[in-house]
């Protein structure tokens, strides 16, 4: 078995022109984002968001849940990989940084598929919950805050149904999980669900070393 490999940055560029699909439009917002304070550092990498499009497609998602909109490159990749009749709720505890993505969203065609709630995602899962009730959403996509990553899973696992997704991103948080020097609060969010996931029998699990860590969740019992 190979060791992995440590992708550098002439390896990225490699696998972005032999890989990369992305358009005007979200080639646009990527780089209207990277001016911003957070800049390129909070969103997802174009490949993640090309990955993303791909698992929608691929697990048929209609009913997708997003937690942490930023400026919504995320949640237009997922919202363009529905059908037409699909529809992605997207919450972050903040409007001023999902606005800059609305217009991305109307130009691509798809802001009447996205529901954006500005508002704090443990709230949002608990809405949604009373809503439309346990099992109600085929695709959950993790991207919050990470010290509330553990009950972010918890809640989300309550609202995908038997055979769904969650998607979690940032799972080897820059490398911190693994190196104990790190012991602040996000990086110890991240652990926390690691270990969770790691011996939990409700879900399937695969870790992805991809971007910064992208772990696949697929609840049982379909
Ligand atoms: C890593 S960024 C999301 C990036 C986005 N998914 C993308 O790739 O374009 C995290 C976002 O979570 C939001 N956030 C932080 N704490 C939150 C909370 N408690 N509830 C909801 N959103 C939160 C932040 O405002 C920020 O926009």
């Amino acid at each position: 078995m190979a060791d992995q490999l440590i992708l550098s940055s002439p390896l990225l560029d490699y696998v972005r022109d032999f890989s990369l699909r992305e358009d005007d439009v979200l080639r646009e917002l990527r780089e209207e984002t990277a001016e911003l304070p957070g800049g390129s550092a909070l969103q997802i990498d174009p490949e993640e968001g090309q990955f993303l499009a791909l698992l929608v497609r691929m697990t048929g998602a209609a009913d997708v849940l997003e937690l942490g909109t930023y400026t919504g490159y995320s949640a237009l990749c997922m919202a363009r990989a529905l059908p037409a009749d699909g529809h992605l709720v997207t919450c972050d505890i903040t409007d001023r940084w999902p606005s800059i993505g609305v217009p991305y969203w109307k130009r691509a065609g798809v802001a009447d598929r996205v529901e954006q709630r500005v508002e704090d995602a443990a709230a949002v899962l608990g809405e949604l919950l009373a809503e439309r009730g346990p099992a109600s959403f085929d695709l959950v996509f993790i991207d919050a805050d990470k010290v509330n990553y553990p009950r972010y899973y918890e809640q989300s696992l309550e609202l995908v149904r038997p055979g769904g997704l969650i998607v979690v991103d940032n799972t080897l948080f820059f490398g911190q999980v693994a190196d104990p020097a790190f012991t602040d609060a996000n990086t110890e969010g991240v652990r926390a669900l690691n270990a969770l996931l790691r011996d939990d029998e409700r879900v399937e699990v695969s870790m992805l070393t991809i971007a910064d860590g992208v772990t696949l969740a697929r609840r049982k019992g379909a």
